[in-house]
């Protein structure tokens, strides 16, 4: 082999071979605006999502929303109400949201307490005894994340603090916490968007022979290559990228195998970017090419069409108003019609990765999910659509879980989710003899 590869080197224009391998190796990531501007688009986003809150409360049939924490110990609704500027709340952070009526005519909304000497209790009393608001919000859900964030010391201080007149009137109202922060502006699909594309230029990046060699590589270099390529797109994760060689046993889970990658691997990842207070969810599939093969067999690109076939069910049957259930059982039906086995573990994606809201399936729970399914699926939200179809693949005599997981938009006009940029509808290739020579001269 080793001869064959100086052959061609001697015989052809090395200078030619050193120009396309440089060309692929820098691969046109459109950066993303300065740190910055970053923070100020942020916070336009912030104020116009802030200025909803009133009607928000309205809607939700509350007078105001508390929440209060200690540096360190957030709510974790704060995440998705601190400017762009602030990490950690500071000392007691104490956020009294109402409904901007005469009563509090004047005052900033949300009332924003910061304190370490118990100040803030009488003032916040005062406040509720001249506002009078009759239902008051805390995050006190057992269940929902997003809706139960008070942490247990910061309502017992509360308690304490304002009376059993006042714990009398506080509610638990979860939709309030996951509307607020599943719903998403349109300004923000742009930038969503421009995530995506690194997302994709990264993985063709990634599954190429520019960042795999078979026999050498292993998937856990994969995914620390992934890793340290994202420190200089000047994006960070919430996901570490899972890369795995995917057989018959291959189950979606929390981490990804520990292969060398070799020839005829069909090779899986997934993981997820953060930028601007947004998040990425993307599986996709790769093949690495044996020698002398120009395209992955044909078994292959089947499976991924199942997979494909299944993301159009899901995309054709959700709908806003729907539960995350409704949607489940529905495409399960249209499957079993038209043949298919699989299973959709999908949700909401935006401020988290895994974001607020109606999820349709979990992995272990393939056919009803209690809580988060039951929820209702809202407008304007992001969602991961996450699923695998099974194939069997004749030449492994295998039958292999085809997983796949594409972030989708609200599209107004058609009332429908879309993807925002694209899926995946074809193997990403590995292709070793692009750059065999190279690699063997450099040895
Ligand atoms: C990353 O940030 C640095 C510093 O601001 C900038 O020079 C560079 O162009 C950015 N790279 C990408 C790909 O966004
Ligand atoms: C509250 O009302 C004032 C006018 O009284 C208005 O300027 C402000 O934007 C409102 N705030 C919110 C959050 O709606
Ligand atoms: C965000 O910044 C504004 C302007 O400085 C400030 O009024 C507001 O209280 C801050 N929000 C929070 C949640 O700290």
């Amino acid at each position: 082999m080793l001869n064959f590869y100086c052959w061609i080197l001697l015989s052809c224009n090395l200078l030619v071979y050193s120009a396309t391998a440089l060309q692929e190796t820098n691969p046109h990531y459109k950066p993303l605006p300065s740190l910055r501007e970053q923070a100020q688009i942020r916070d336009t986003w912030l104020n116009e999502r802030i200025s909803r809150i009133p009607s928000l409360l309205k809607k939700h049939g509350v007078d105001a929303w508390l929440m209060s924490q200690r540096e360190h110990a957030e709510d974790t609704i704060w995440w998705s109400i601190k400017n762009a500027t602030d990490y950690d709340a500071h000392r007691r952070t104490v956020l009294l949201f109402h409904t901007n009526g005469s009563a509090l005519e004047g005052r900033p909304n949300p009332i924003k307490w910061v304190d370490n000497t118990g100040q803030v209790w009488p003032e916040l009393l005062q406040t509720l005894i001249n506002f009078n608001p009759r239902r008051i919000a805390i995050n006190v859900d057992e269940n929902i994340a997003f809706g139960g964030g008070l942490h247990v010391g910061e309502y017992d201080t509360i308690s304490r603090a304002l009376g059993p007149e006042w714990i009398q009137r506080m509610v638990n109202v979860p939709l309030l916490g996951i509307e607020y922060v599943t719903t998403k502006l349109e300004s923000q699909l742009k930038y969503y968007r421009d995530m995506q594309h690194i997302v994709w230029l990264m993985m063709e990046e990634g599954f190429s022979h520019r960042t795999i060699l078979p026999g050498v590589t292993t998937t856990e270099d994969l995914g620390w290559w992934f890793r340290e390529k994202m420190l200089t797109l000047n994006v960070t994760t919430w996901n570490h990228p899972r890369v795995s060689v995917l057989t018959e046993e291959s189950f979606p889970g929390w981490s990804g195998t520990e292969d060398i990658i070799h020839e005829g691997d069909l090779l899986h990842i997934d993981w997820g970017i953060t930028a601007m207070g947004m998040n990425t969810d993307t599986q996709h599939m790769a093949y690495v090419l044996r020698d002398g093969e120009i395209d992955a067999p044909d078994s292959l690109k089947q499976g991924l069409k199942k997979a494909n076939r299944m993301q159009d069910i899901h995309l054709d049957i959700m709908r806003a108003g729907m539960t995350g259930n409704e949607v489940l059982e529905k495409c399960l039906v249209q499957m079993k019609i038209e043949g298919i086995e699989g299973q959709i573990y999908s949700h909401p994606i935006g401020d988290w990765g895994h974001d607020a809201g109606a999820v349709i399936g979990f992995t272990n729970l393939p056919q009803h999910v209690p809580v988060l399914g039951e929820l209702t699926i809202l407008p304007n939200t992001y969602y991961s659509i996450e699923l695998y179809a099974y194939h069997f693949v004749p030449e492994r005599n295998e039958i292999i879980r085809f997983r796949i997981e594409e972030n989708a938009y609200w599209d107004k006009e058609t009332e429908r989710w879309k993807f925002v940029k694209g899926r995946q509808e074809n193997l990403w290739l590995v292709d070793q003899s692009r750059n065999a020579p190279l690699l063997k001269v450099q040895v």
